[in-house]
């Protein structure tokens, strides 16, 4: 039997994870299967605030439940995905039928059901997602017209009264490497440290889209928050191409920069890296951008190892 990438990580004490779904985890097979290449498992939508609550004062749990009792029974590093987010909130959430006061309370109870119902089960949260614009500055979600800049601090301290085992991140993307936004979060990160706010890690998404930053610079940018004394995970990670000009080698290509990437990320301190999907054609990116290649994964679409699996397997070991 080949050693998989958990068998890997596992002998390195690093975790390699994927995001998880929980009808594919009830109905396919290969699908539970190809998870015993990975020790780490993110929801990727059950644990949103759309798929939760159908109404204003119903939660459902049963999609959640399935990935968590999963991950629980495969003895496997558990991220939930996420508290806060400006997306996929419910259908019947709209903010300006609400005052601010009470959005503030329908947030504060919004963690408080969620991160408290998984304390002792799930080992770190999302709490806020993408809170930072891409154009520099907080981006404007109906937490930031109800709170003003404190939600995010708010967040935090609900998350870590009601979960005090979890480890608390801010999660975003575009701030893979050294740049403006990398930047800012690196500042707002900063002062809620200095403020107390129990923060522990920095989620780094990694979408690598249409162009692919410098793994060097990656390197660099996990550096910096590891010198706060935050946890640095890779938590998003998928490599596509324009299809339109992608390089006919862009299968040896992407597991080129897969390689590098988690290479880097290693030496640089970074112990966990998820990929955005268990096998190319879970992935998001077809219904999101279909001028990309379908194929941003480790897995094919018939879970078969592609170069990619491998280059990350040489890197982990
Ligand atoms: O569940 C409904 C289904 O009932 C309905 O029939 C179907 C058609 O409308 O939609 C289904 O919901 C979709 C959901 O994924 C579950 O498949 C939503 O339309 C679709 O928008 C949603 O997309 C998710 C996306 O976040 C939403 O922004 C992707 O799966 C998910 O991979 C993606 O993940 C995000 C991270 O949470 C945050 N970082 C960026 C990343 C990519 O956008």
């Amino acid at each position: 039997m080949a050693e998989t990438l958990r068998d890997v990580a596992d002998r390195h004490g690093v975790r390699i994870g994927a995001a998880v779904a929980a009808d594919p985890l009830r109905t396919d097979y290969q699908y539970r299967d190809a998870l015993g290449e990975f020790n780490a498992v993110t929801t990727e939508n059950a644990l949103k605030m759309g798929p939760l609550c159908p109404s204003e004062h119903e939660y459902d749990f049963r999609d959640a439940d399935v990935i968590v009792d999963f991950a629980r029974e495969h003895d496997m590093y558990l991220r939930g995905h996420t508290l806060v987010w400006h997306n996929q909130l419910p259908e019947w959430l709209l903010p300006w039928q609400y005052t601010d006061a009470e959005l503030r309370r329908l947030l504060r109870q919004h963690v408080r059901t969620v991160a408290g119902r998984y304390a002792g089960t799930i080992d770190a949260w999302d709490v806020v997602n993408e809170a930072v614009a891409d154009d520099g500055g907080l981006r404007e979600t109906p937490w930031l017209r109800a709170f003003g800049e404190e939600y995010i601090d708010r967040a935090f301290e609900w998350a870590r009264k009601v979960a005090p085992e979890a480890t608390l991140f801010y999660n975003d993307y575009g701030a893979d490497a050294i740049n403006d936004k990398s930047d800012e979060i690196y500042e707002l990160l900063s002062g809620m440290l200095e403020r107390g706010v129990p923060i522990d890690g920095v989620g780094l998404q990694y979408h690598a889209l249409h162009d692919h930053v410098d793994p060097v610079s990656v390197a660099e940018n996990v550096r910096r928050f590891s010198d706060l004394g935050l946890d640095v995970q890779i938590t998003e990670m998928d490599v596509a191409y324009t299809a339109a000009t992608a390089p006919p080698d862009r299968r040896e290509q992407q597991a080129e920069y897969y390689g590098e990437v988690v290479e880097r990320c290693l030496e640089a301190g970074c112990d966990t890296f998820v990929v955005w999907g268990v096998a190319d054609h879970h992935s998001w990116l077809p219904h999101f951008d279909e001028t990309l290649t379908e194929d941003p994964l480790l897995l094919d679409d018939g879970y078969d190892h592609k170069p990619a699996y491998d280059a990350v397997r040489d890197a982990l070991e």
